[in-house]
């Protein structure tokens, strides 16, 4: 039985500022973040976007009533959690009128989270064909104003719908994973911000890319000329090139060539929204499908997820017999086109912009905001959430 991705859809908020305005403000020249990180616009989300109506508008754009009867577990990756207690989930479960007969719960491991959810929602189909699962990527960047992290923070969220017999991408079964304790990047309970050995978790995203794909290739009796596309986690779009480029040399020219191309298309998204942590592999695969125009059924797309601390696995999988139709290319463009740019200033008020940590009550208007899920408040320490 074919399992993997039926629906694939993402959300990131209606503004962004642009990477040339932060690099000025920053005393820093433009060509640096857009050329050497690889970024031209961030993310930035209002008060009334968090990691839950982010997912649940990613979710919402492909979500229809017999999807919502049919599953029966929703997996939520973050690094950004609402609550130390209550999964981000239930919110989402809630929001979206899923039918109540489901487990729900939030997983945590940096970027890595979303791929263990991916995987688990394939042996649950395994065993259970007729479900279906809801699997939740969704993360607000921050590593604080004028930091060097800073050029690498998005804000966004995927969604994807994991079935038997899917529509898009079915994920074959040897995937290559490993497991080692570092810190190269963190965040601890009481920081809002995330703390990072910039270099060293460059160097370890590489080395663990190394070691996963030496494994896979063993395991799986593949090369690299058995790939049409390959997609990276992407904390910034350089980052997955530079990975790419350690084992070009493996194929020939023309290969190269083409893998280097159909990386750029993955990267587009990213590009405009920056880091999304758990969910930016999968926005890169999103984009690699809604851009390429060489890509076809029957093609093996590899996936290399990391997530620091740290975690990572190269898994992949084969696209179906008409996959375009599948795809949300239109909801995603007008996601696009709604987006409004804002300063640097306006960005850096947004940011610091917090909701109570005191108990205090706040209602929250959404006339700025077209989202159709949206943080409406806070009351007795208690988020509230409104769908239109
Ligand atoms: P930095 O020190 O500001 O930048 O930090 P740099 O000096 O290394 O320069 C960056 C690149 O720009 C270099 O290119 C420069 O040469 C180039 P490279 O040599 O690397 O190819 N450059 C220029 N290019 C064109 N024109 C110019 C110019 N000037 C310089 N004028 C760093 C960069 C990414 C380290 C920083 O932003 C950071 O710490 N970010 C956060 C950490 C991060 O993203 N790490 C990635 C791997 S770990 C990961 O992916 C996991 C993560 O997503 C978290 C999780 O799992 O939850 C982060």
């Amino acid at each position: 039985m074919k399992i993997g991705i039926d629906q694939i859809g993402f959300y990131t908020p209606q503004y962004f500022v642009d990477m040339n305005d932060l690099a000025e403000s920053r005393g820093v020249e433009p060509a640096k973040f857009t050329i050497g990180i690889g970024q031209s616009e961030m993310a930035v989300a209002p008060l009334t976007q968090d990691p839950v109506t982010l997912a649940a508008n990613a979710a919402l754009t492909f979500l229809d009533d017999e999807m919502r009867e049919s599953i029966d577990l929703v997996l939520f990756g973050t690094e950004t959690g609402i609550d130390q207690s209550k999964s981000a989930g239930i919110y989402v479960h809630d929001l979206l009128d899923i039918q109540p007969y489901a487990r729900t719960v939030e997983m945590k491991q940096a970027c890595y989270s979303a791929t263990a959810a991916l995987q688990l929602a394939k042996g649950h189909i395994a065993l259970n064909p007729n479900s279906k699962v809801l699997v939740l990527a969704s993360d607000i960047a921050r590593y604080g104003l004028s930091t060097a992290g800073e050029v690498t923070q998005g804000a966004g969220a995927v969604a994807m719908l994991i079935s038997a017999n899917p529509r898009i991408l079915s994920l074959e079964n040897d995937s290559a994973y490993i497991t080692k304790d570092i810190m190269d990047f963190w965040r601890p309970n009481y920081s809002p911000y995330a703390y990072v050995d910039g270099k060293y978790s460059n160097d370890q995203y590489i080395a663990f890319f190394n070691e996963v794909w030496e494994q896979y290739k063993g395991k799986a009796n593949r090369s690299l000329d058995d790939f049409a596309a390959l997609c990276f986690h992407l904390p910034y779009t350089k980052m997955g090139l530079k990975a790419l480029r350690t084992i070009l040399d493996e194929t020939s020219e023309a290969n190269q060539d083409r893998l280097q191309q159909l990386y750029e298309h993955s990267t587009t998204y990213g590009r405009k929204i920056g880091n999304i942590y758990t969910a930016s592999l999968y926005l890169g695969l999103v984009s690699l499908l809604e851009n390429s125009e060489t890509l076809q059924a029957g093609d093996r797309v590899g996936l290399f997820s990391y997530g620091s601390g740290a975690v990572g696995e190269f898994f992949t999988g084969i696209l179906e017999e008409g996959y375009e139709e599948a795809l949300q290319k239109d909801t995603h463009r007008n996601i696009f086109a709604q987006r409004e740019k804002v300063s640097v200033a306006q960005y850096e008020e947004m940011f610091t912009e917090r909701l109570p940590e005191d108990g205090s009550e706040i209602m929250l208007s959404n006339e700025n905001d077209p989202a159709p899920a949206y943080v409406s408040g806070m009351k007795d320490h208690m988020r509230l959430y409104t769908r239109k």
